[in-house]
C-alpha cells in the first residue's frame, strides 16, 4: 500500500461516485439514491444502489458493493494500484510516480513488454526468408499484407529454443518467459529445462482495450497435433475475460457488434470491412465475456459456425445476452461452415446480406423448431404451434406478442387469437409454477449458509449481529468510539473479520483520520468492502444510541463465554468430566 492520505482525499474531492458509475449504468435517481440494473450481475428490476452521502454503491441482489476505488477494481478487473490509476485519470490528477511502482505491477508491466518483444519476434521471423513457410499460411487463408501487419499476425520457428534465444539476448530471464507462457519447463536429472511453448506454429496477438499484447493463439499449419495451442492464464491474462479483436471493433461500427467463434473468422472479416466483428478466446462465453462485449453494443449478432456445436453455443448465447438488454440476432450461415467461408466462397455482399437479414432471437427460436417438423401435416403442425406458443408466451410485450402471432397465423392458416389464448395460458402456467413454494429453496434459504467474506459468521450469528450494530454506530457516530473505549476492546470481538474492521475504523478515529470507505478500500478485498459498505449505510435500522451500543457489547461478552459447541467424543474422559460438573 503506498497511495498517501492526502493523495486518496484529492481523489475523494474530484470524484463523484453518482458520476463515476453513472458512466457505466443507467442511473435513476429516487430521493437521496439512485439506482439501476445492476452490473455484476443479471436482474430484471433494479437493486443496485448508489448512495452519495457515503460515496458508495451497494446490491441487494448480488451483495457487491464498495467505494469508487472499488467499483472500478470490480467493473475494470484491475487491482487496487491500478484502480487508483484510472481514477486519477478521469479526474485529471497526476498520480505520484513512485507510487504505483509496487512489485506485482512492475512485473505485469515488465510481462506486457516481454509480449511485445515476442510478437514483434514473430512478425519479422515471418516476414525473414525462414518465415515464410508461416507467411505463406496467411496468405494462403487469402489475407493480404495489410491485414497481416494491422493484427501483427507472425510465426513462430520450428524449433525449441529459437524464441528463447532470442529473448534472452534482449535481457529477458527464462524464468520470466515462462511466467509469460512463452516458455514452458522440464525437469530432467534434476536440471530444468526450458524449451519454446509455440513452435511452428502461426501466430495471432492478443490484443487488450489498451493496446497491450496479453496473449497468443498458436494454429498448425497442417493437420497435425492439437488445431491451437494458446497462452494459458497469467499476470495479464484471464482468457474468461477478453475478447478478440475488441481494441478494434469498439471503435467502429453504430452499436453493433458481430460475435463470431475463431480467430481466423475474425481476421477475415475485418479484412472484408465487417471491423465490429468479435470472438471469444476458445472457451465457452462466459458471463464476463458478455457484460463487455453489451458494454460496447447495442446490439450483437450472433455468427457462430454452422454445425452442431455452433448451434448450442448460439443458444447458449443467446441466453446470456438476454439478461443484458442487449438486442441479439442470429445469422444463417446456410451455405457455408463459418463467416470466413462465406466470405471467401461467396463474397462480403452476401454476408452483409445474411447480416441485414438476420433474425432476431425469437425468430431464431421459432425457425429452429419449425425445423424440427413437417408443416405440411397436421400433426407437425400442431406440434409446432405448440412450441412456438411456449416462446411466445416468453415475451413481456404483448404488442410483440401481438405480432408474431399474426405472422404465426397467416403462414399456418390458423387464428390469431388461438394462437394468442394459448400463449397466455402458457404464460399464466408458467407464472404460477414460478410463484408455487419451492421448498428445496427455502430450505437452502433457512439452512446457515455459508459467509465467503466472514466464515465465523453462521456460528456466531448472535455476536456478529452485535458486532455490527456496533460498527455501524461507530461509523454514523465516530464520537460514539471515545465513549464506548473502556467498555470495549477488539479482544472482545468474536468473529476475525468484524474484528479487523473494528480495528482498523477505531485506530483511524483515533487518529483523527476519516472513516470513508475510500480510504478503507485499501485494506480490504472488493468482496469485504461489499460488507464494510453494507454495515456504513445501515443508519436506518440502528437507533444511534449508546444504550444500544452498550447492548450489543453485554451480548458481546456473553457470546465470548459461552461454552462452545464441543463433540464430547473428542474430548479425554478428564476433560469430559470438568465440562459434564460446570454445565450440571
Ligand atoms: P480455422 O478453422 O482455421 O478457420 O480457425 P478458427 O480460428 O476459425 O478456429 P475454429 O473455428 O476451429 O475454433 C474456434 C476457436 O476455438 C479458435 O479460434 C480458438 O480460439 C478455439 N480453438 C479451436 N481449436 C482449439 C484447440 O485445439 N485448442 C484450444 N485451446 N482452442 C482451440
Ligand atoms: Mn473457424
Amino acid at each position: 500500500m503506498a497511495i498517501s492520505e492526502e493523495f486518496l482525499n484529492e481523489i475523494r474531492l474530484r470524484i463523484d461516485i453518482d458520476e463515476l458509475i453513472g458512466q457505466y449504468v443507467d442511473l435513476k435517481k429516487h430521493g437521496r439514491l439512485s439506482k439501476a440494473l445492476c452490473p455484476f450481475h443479471s436482474e430484471k428490476t433494479p437493486s443496485f444502489t448508489v448512495y452519495s452521502d457515503t460515496q458508495s454503491y451497494y446490491c441487494f441482489g448480488c451483495q457487491k458493493g464498495g467505494d469508487a476505488i472499488t467499483f472500478i477494481r470490480e467493473i475494470e478487473n484491475l487491482d487496487y494500484i491500478e484502480a487508483v490509476r484510472m481514477l486519477c485519470e478521469k479526474a485529471g490528477l497526476n498520480m505520484p510516480e513512485d507510487n504505483y511502482d509496487d512489485t506485482i505491477n512492475k512485473k505485469r508491466r515488465r510481462m506486457l513488454e516481454i509480449n511485445k518483444e515476442a510478437a514483434r519476434f514473430f512478425h519479422n521471423y515471418m516476414l525473414s526468408p525462414k518465415g515464410k513457410k508461416g507467411l505463406d499460411y496467411f496468405l494462403s487463408r487469402g489475407l493480404s499484407m495489410n491485414t497481416i501487419r494491422r493484427f501483427g499476425l507472425g510465426y513462430a520457428p520450428d524449433d525449441w529454443s529459437e524464441l528463447i534465444k532470442y529473448m534472452t539476448s534482449k535481457g529477458y530471464s527464462k524464468s520470466e518467459l515462462h511466467e509469460a507462457d512463452l516458455a514452458k519447463k522440464s525437469t530432467k536429472n534434476d536440471r530444468i529445462n526450458y524449451f519454446d511453448n509455440f513452435r511452428d506454429r502461426a501466430i495471432v496477438p492478443i490484443i487488450d482495450l489498451r493496446g497491450n499484447i496479453i496473449a497468443f493463439g498458436g494454429r498448425v499449419l497442417d493437420g497435425s497435433g492439437p488445431k491451437y495451442v494458446n497462452t494459458s492464464d497469467t499476470l495479464v491474462y484471464k482468457k474468461s475475460q477478453a475478447v478478440f479483436a475488441l481494441n478494434f471493433a469498439k471503435n467502429g461500427n453504430v452499436g453493433k457488434l458481430i460475435l463470431a467463434e475463431g480467430y481466423m473468422d475474425v481476421i477475415s472479416l475485418h479484412q472484408a470491412g465487417f471491423t465490429n466483428a468479435v470472438a471469444g478466446l476458445g472457451t465457452a462465453l462466459t458471463d464476463e465475456q458478455v457484460r463487455l462485449i453489451s458494454r460496447y453494443c447495442e446490439e450483437i449478432i450472433l455468427a457462430y459456425d454452422s454445425d452442431e456445436a455452433g448451434k448450442k453455443a448460439v443458444n447458449k448465447a443467446i441466453y446470456k445476452f438476454e439478461r443484458t438488454g442487449v438486442k441479439i440476432r442470429v445469422l444463417e450461415l446456410k451455405d457455408g461452415k463459418d463467416p470466413d467461408e462465406i466470405i471467401k466462397k461467396y463474397g462480403p455482399e452476401r454476408f452483409k446480406a445474411l447480416v441485414d437479414g438476420a433474425a432476431n432471437d425469437i425468430e431464431y427460436k421459432l425457425l429452429e423448431k419449425r425445423a424440427l417438423y413437417d408443416l405440411a401435416t397436421s400433426d407437425g403442425k400442431m406440434n409446432f404451434l405448440n412450441d412456438a406458443t411456449f416462446i411466445l408466451a416468453k415475451l413481456n410485450s404483448p404488442i410483440e406478442r401481438e405480432i408474431y402471432a399474426s405472422r404465426l397465423a397467416s403462414e399456418l392458416d390458423v387464428s390469431k387469437e388461438a394462437i394468442l389464448t394459448q400463449a397466455q395460458k402458457n404464460k399464466d402456467r408458467k407464472e404460477k409454477r414460478e410463484n408455487k413454494v419451492d421448498f428445496g429453496k427455502l430450505k437452502d434459504e433457512i439452512a446457515p449458509k455459508k459467509d465467503e467474506v466472514n466464515p465465523q459468521r453462521p456460528d456466531n450469528i448472535k455476536a456478529a449481529k452485535a458486532e455490527e450494530t456496533l460498527i455501524s454506530s461507530i461509523i454514523a457516530n465516530p464520537d460514539f468510539l471515545k465513549k464506548l473505549e473502556n467498555k470495549i476492546s477488539s479482544q472482545d470481538f468474536v468473529t476475525d473479520f468484524n474484528r479487523r474492521v473494528y480495528e482498523k475504523i477505531s485506530q483511524r478515529i483515533l487518529d483523527g483520520l476519516p472513516i470513508d470507505n475510500l480510504f478503507l478500500s485499501a485494506y480490504f478485498t472488493p468482496e469485504e468492502m461489499g460488507r464494510i459498505v453494507k454495515l456504513s449505510n445501515n443508519s436506518q435500522k440502528i437507533s444511534n444510541t449508546i444504550t444500544e451500543c452498550d447492548d450489543c457489547i453485554k451480548v458481546l461478552k456473553q457470546e465470548k463465554n459461552r461454552v462452545k459447541n464441543i463433540d464430547p467424543k473428542s474430548l479425554s474422559d478428564d476433560e469430559f468430566l470438568k465440562l459434564f460438573n460446570k454445565n450440571t
